[in-house]
Parts: structure tokens; C-alpha cells; sequence
């Protein structure tokens, strides 16, 4: 377990909240639970029904569709935003390629965190449009 102010620390260097005043950076370390995860560990799957998002603490993970890389992720980077966005079923698969430290935040506490920050907001949708623009662009044969 993270101590609190080590937590506002490791969150204010976090590209997603580098906006934030430390006020808001409170209201956010406020939400979210840390999940330590092994490695090769899937922390969603695809086509499963989803209930949370994670911002990586530490450690890398791996998206995949269909068994075809999508993208990696390490500190720092968020994944499992785009089912809650829209309501739907995991777009792809995510598995730890190392242990990791992540930080969960059930889809109540995701809303929230938009609801209260619309520079967060903002962030998030920019990231995952680039995402969804990436995966256009590299379509799989
Ligand atoms: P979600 O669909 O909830 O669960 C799988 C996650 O993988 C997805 O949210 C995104 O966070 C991530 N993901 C899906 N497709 C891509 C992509 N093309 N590039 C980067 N990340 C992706």
C-alpha cells in the first residue's frame, strides 16, 4: 500500500492529473483502489462486461484484440476507460507483462472522477480518440 502523500506525489507526476491543484489532486486520491497484480495476469479480457477502469502505478502491461498486439502500457498510462465510457463490453484484452502496481477505480468512482474534473474529462477522451484513431489507421489484415 502507497502512503498517502507518497500517493499525491506519484499522482501529481501523472501526465492524466498534471493540471490538477493539489485540491483536486485530493479529491482524486480520494477514489480508486491499489490492486498489486502478477505478471501474466489478464486485468480485463475481450468481450468480457465491464465495471472498472486502472491507471498504472508501476510495471508494463499488453493490449491485445484477437491475439494481435494494440499497444503497451507502463506508469503512468490508464486503460479499461473505453467500455465505461460507452457502456459496453472490453474492446480488448489486457495482460501484465511484469508485476504491477495499478490503481482501480470502479465505474462509480470513474464517473465521478469525470464529473469533477473536466480537464481529466478532457484528457481521457483525447487519449482514447487518438487510440481509436491509431487502430483505424493500422488496420489488421
Ligand atoms: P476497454 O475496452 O474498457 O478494455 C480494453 C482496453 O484496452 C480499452 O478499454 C483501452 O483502454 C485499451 N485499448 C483498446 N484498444 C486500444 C488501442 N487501439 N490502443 C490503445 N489502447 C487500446
Amino acid at each position: 500500500m502507497v502512503r498517502r502523500d507518497d500517493y499525491l506525489q506519484r499522482l501529481a507526476a501523472v501526465p492524466l492529473f498534471a493540471d490538477l491543484d493539489r485540491h483536486e489532486l485530493e479529491a482524486v486520491a480520494e477514489v480508486g483502489t491499489d490492486v498489486d497484480v502478477e505478471e501474466n495476469r489478464e486485468l480485463v479480457r475481450q468481450g468480457d462486461p465491464a465495471s472498472e477502469a486502472f491507471l498504472v502505478l508501476d510495471g508494463t502491461a499488453v493490449a491485445t484484440r484477437d491475439g494481435e498486439e494494440l499497444a503497451t502500457f507502463g506508469p503512468g498510462d490508464f486503460f479499461g476507460e473505453m467500455a465505461l465510457l460507452v457502456h459496453g463490453h472490453r474492446s480488448a484484452t489486457v495482460t501484465a507483462t511484469s508485476p504491477m502496481s495499478v490503481r482501480a477505480f470502479h465505474k462509480s468512482e470513474f464517473d465521478s472522477l469525470l464529473d469533477r474534473s473536466p480537464k481529466v474529462a478532457v484528457k481521457i477522451l483525447r487519449t482514447t480518440a487518438v487510440r481509436l484513431l491509431n487502430a483505424e489507421e493500422s488496420p489488421r489484415h
